[in-house]
């Protein structure tokens, strides 16, 4: 499978972290919910390493999901539902080693954020992980010239540029319904009240891997 969203030049480092984590955490047959699966790219990533984990993955489109469904058949469940509005998911009975999400968490408000947080909380097993693969709020801007040598770095190394702006006024116009990232004391502090530890795992530029597990 093709990674759908190939032009992104940290994602591919970045996802087989997230990968690498789950390959080597977890025991046969765990449990893994993914929010924001789409067509099912990680699903892909994560059943090639381990194909003895029992995956799900949660997405509003149900176009993406039709298409997930397609590939993965019976192998991976797939819901429809809207993060949003979490509790209305319907969701197998059961309780998650590991929730993950690539990429999405940036489509949600703030406050759905940490609602949607609060609600994955309820569905982790005691010994869980949750594992949060998304672009962080850049919040000083006396640093942004710092921020855009690390972009320009990126586009040297990898030949892609990432998504940039000319100056923190310009990165904040561009924030928007559809990107709209959470500054990461924002994350630990609501890791934090959720009873959660947390640590940025990766962080590539302004795109992070934070994961939560119960204290
Ligand atoms: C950039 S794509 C990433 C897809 C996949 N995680 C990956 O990395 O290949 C973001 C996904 O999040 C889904 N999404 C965005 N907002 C959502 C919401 N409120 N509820 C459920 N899914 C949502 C979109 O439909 C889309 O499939």
């Amino acid at each position: 499978m093709e990674d759908p969203i190939g032009g992104h030049p940290t994602r591919g480092e970045q996802l087989d972290v997230l990968v690498q984590i789950v390959t080597d955490l977890a025991k046969p047959g765990d449990a893994v919910l993914d929010l924001g699966c789409g067509t099912g790219y990680l699903e892909h990533l994560l059943e090639a390493r381990r194909d003895d984990l029992a995956l799900t993955g949660v997405d509003r489109k149900g176009s993406a999901l039709d298409e997930a469904h397609t590939r993965f058949g019976e192998r991976v469940t797939f819901v429809e539902g809207d993060l949003t509005a979490p509790t209305m998911i319907q969701l197998p009975d059961q309780r998650f080693r590991f929730i993950v999400s690539a990429l999405t968490f940036h489509d949600l408000t703030d406050a759905q954020k940490q609602a949607a947080l609060a609600w994955a909380r309820d569905r982790l097993s005691d010994d869980g992980l949750i594992l949060v693969y998304d672009r962080i709020r850049l919040d000083q801007p006396t640093l942004f010239p710092a921020q855009q040598a690390i972009w320009r770095r990126i586009e040297r190394v990898h030949g892609a540029a990432m998504r940039t702006a000319d100056s923190f006024a310009a990165y904040e116009t561009d924030l928007s319904s559809t990107n709209r990232p959470a500054r990461l004391d924002d994350y630990r502090g609501w890791f934090s009240g959720l009873g959660m530890a947390s640590q940025v795992l990766h962080l590539h530029g302004n795109v992070g891997l934070i994961g939560a597990a119960p204290l």
